[in-house]
């Protein structure tokens, strides 16, 4: 299995994939879709894709915040691709980003089903248990090492 990660801006053929993965995985199982969502971020975040054959497996987003702090979100690996080691490719991907733009500290919202992953690849919890999009999530964080 060959996974490149690749940084992607809204005008390239592979956003439409991350839209519909974000969908598929991020919202249609809580009954919700993007349809109604302000989706402006997206022209300003930074958008990594996991691509395999062509075709888009993985994606997260970053969206800056204050000072030296970037945001991670809508991290998403396709049914039939969990458990490959894509998420945790996208999310070093992610870091290596991050550090190469200066940015010192990641910070995330952790579904609860989640957290173990993000866990597992040095992020730490720092909130109680809150609801967003209806299910539980916590805060977690790390900062990156230079
Ligand atoms: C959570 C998710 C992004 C993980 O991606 P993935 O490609 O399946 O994860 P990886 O294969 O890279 O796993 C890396 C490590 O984390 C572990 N892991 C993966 N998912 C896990 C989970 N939900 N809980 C605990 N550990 C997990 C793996 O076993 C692996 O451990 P190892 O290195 O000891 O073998 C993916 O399962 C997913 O998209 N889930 C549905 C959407 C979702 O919940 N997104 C997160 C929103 S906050």
């Amino acid at each position: 299995m060959s996974t490149t990660v690749k940084e992607i801006f809204i005008t390239d053929p592979e956003y439409g994939q991350v839209y519909e993965l974000r969908e598929e995985l991020l919202r249609k199982p809580l009954g919700l879709s993007l349809e109604n969502e302000d989706l402006s971020a997206d022209r300003t975040d930074h958008i990594l894709a996991a691509i395999n054959d062509g075709k888009v497996t993985g994606c997260v987003m970053m969206q800056p915040r204050e000072g030296s702090t970037i945001k991670l979100r809508q991290m998403a690996v396709a049914t039939g691709w969990q458990n490959k080691g894509i998420g945790r490719l996208l999310v070093n991907a992610a870091e290596d980003l991050a550090r190469s733009k200066n940015y010192t500290h990641i910070i995330l919202h952790a579904r609860d089903i989640a957290e173990g992953f993000y866990k597992k690849l040095g992020y730490k919890t720092t909130s109680d248990t809150f609801t967003e999009v209806g299910i539980p999530h916590v805060v977690m964080e790390k900062i990156l090492n230079p």
